[in-house]
């Protein structure tokens, strides 16, 4: 461990003593089980008034996560990688809901989201971190492996350039689509030696999952003294557009709906139970076992300041 890891564990364990409040024992258990809908979970909730920004708004979870939020009374904000898709998809939708164009892969598309929603002068109330890719090959961005950047990096800039909007929301939550192949990141976790992918491309998406949970478990801790909070959910395996890069069919058996799949991204962004639940990673709509690497707050904190030096340019709530 160099110096400055050790820094960061010193003042992490120093850290916990505020977060310790949100432990797993103590988060609220639900009798929702994996064949629950989003529909079933959020039957009754009036979200008439409340704001969600759903990235990736036009296939699978985070197009049933948008019709369902909407359904619900909730505004929603719904990305998709071009303007004709995300309208396509609004369209579909009963409620109130507005297309905006993001392409994560592209750090200007990421800030010019962020830039129109800013410009709606709304607060946030559900910032939803759902869009997502698989590849099998070796892809870059800018010299980063491409899931890295699309699954972390352009939503760490989303997050950054949006965040104040989250926090001045009555309760704002950060909810952020992980999966449980976070399990089967490459060995000693965030390659932050080289973030090519060169080496780990194979298991490229699993170390994009896990950033997704330490990026919520470090901004977790960011929002401790604030009314936000900040969640991971896996939506666990649901038959959606998501393996469409593999070469291979590899689809796993048993997949849950999307109506299914979307059920544990709406329970986290809604349910009044969970308001001052942060830092929890959920699936079937309750804490659920994670790896110590997802939980690993040195790592977490690690990557928030790497992310912040690749990301400086766009990340910044004024550029
Ligand atoms: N399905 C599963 O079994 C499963 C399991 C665990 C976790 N997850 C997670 O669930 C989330 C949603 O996935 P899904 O299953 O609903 O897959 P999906 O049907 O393929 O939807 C993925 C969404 O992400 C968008 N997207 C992909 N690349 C993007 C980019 N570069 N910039 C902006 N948006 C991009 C897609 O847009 P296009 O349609 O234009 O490509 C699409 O809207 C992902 O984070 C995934 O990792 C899924």
């Amino acid at each position: 461990m160099n110096r400055r890891d050790l820094l960061y564990r010193v003042a992490l364990a120093t850290a916990a003593t505020h977060i310790s409040a949100f432990s797993s024992a103590e988060t609220p258990r639900s009798s929702f089980t994996r064949a629950s809908t989003a529909e079933e979970v959020t039957a009754g909730l009036n979200l008439a008034g409340k704001t969600a920004v759903v990235t990736g708004c036009n296939s699978g979870i985070g197009f049933e996560t948008m019709r369902v939020l909407a359904l619900r009374g909730a505004h929603v904000i719904g990305t998709a990688r071009t303007l004709d898709k995300g309208k396509e998809a609004c369209a579909k939708v009963s409620g109130k809901t507005t297309p905006v164009a993001l392409e994560l892969a592209d750090f200007g598309s990421v800030g010019a989201c962020a830039s129109t929603i800013r410009a709606m002068n709304v607060n946030i109330d559900m910032l939803i971190l759902n869009a997502g890719i698989i590849l099998d090959d070796w892809q870059q961005v800018n010299g980063l492996e491409k899931q890295f950047v699309v699954n972390h990096l352009g939503h760490f800039i989303l997050t950054q350039r949006l965040l104040d909007r989250v926090i001045a929301a009555e309760q704002g939550r950060v909810v952020t689509v992980g999966s449980g192949n976070h399990k089967q990141a490459p060995q000693g976790g965030i390659q932050f030696a080289d973030l090519s992918g060169r080496h780990w491309y194979k298991k490229g998406y699993h170390h994009s999952k896990l950033a997704n949970g330490l990026f919520s478990l470090e901004l977790s801790r960011r929002l401790r003294d604030t009314r936000a909070t900040s969640n991971c959910v896996t939506p666990g395996p649901v038959d959606t557009n998501i393996r469409r890069n593999l070469s291979t069919s590899s689809a796993p058996p048993n997949m849950k709906t999307p109506a299914q799949g979307a059920a544990t991204v709406c329970y986290a962004a809604t349910n009044p139970a969970l308001a001052k639940v942060t830092g929890e990673y959920f699936a079937d709509c309750n804490p659920a076992p994670q790896s110590a690497q997802q939980t690993d707050r040195a790592m977490a904190a690690k990557l928030w300041q790497v992310s912040t030096e690749l990301t400086r340019a766009v990340a910044s709530p004024d550029s």
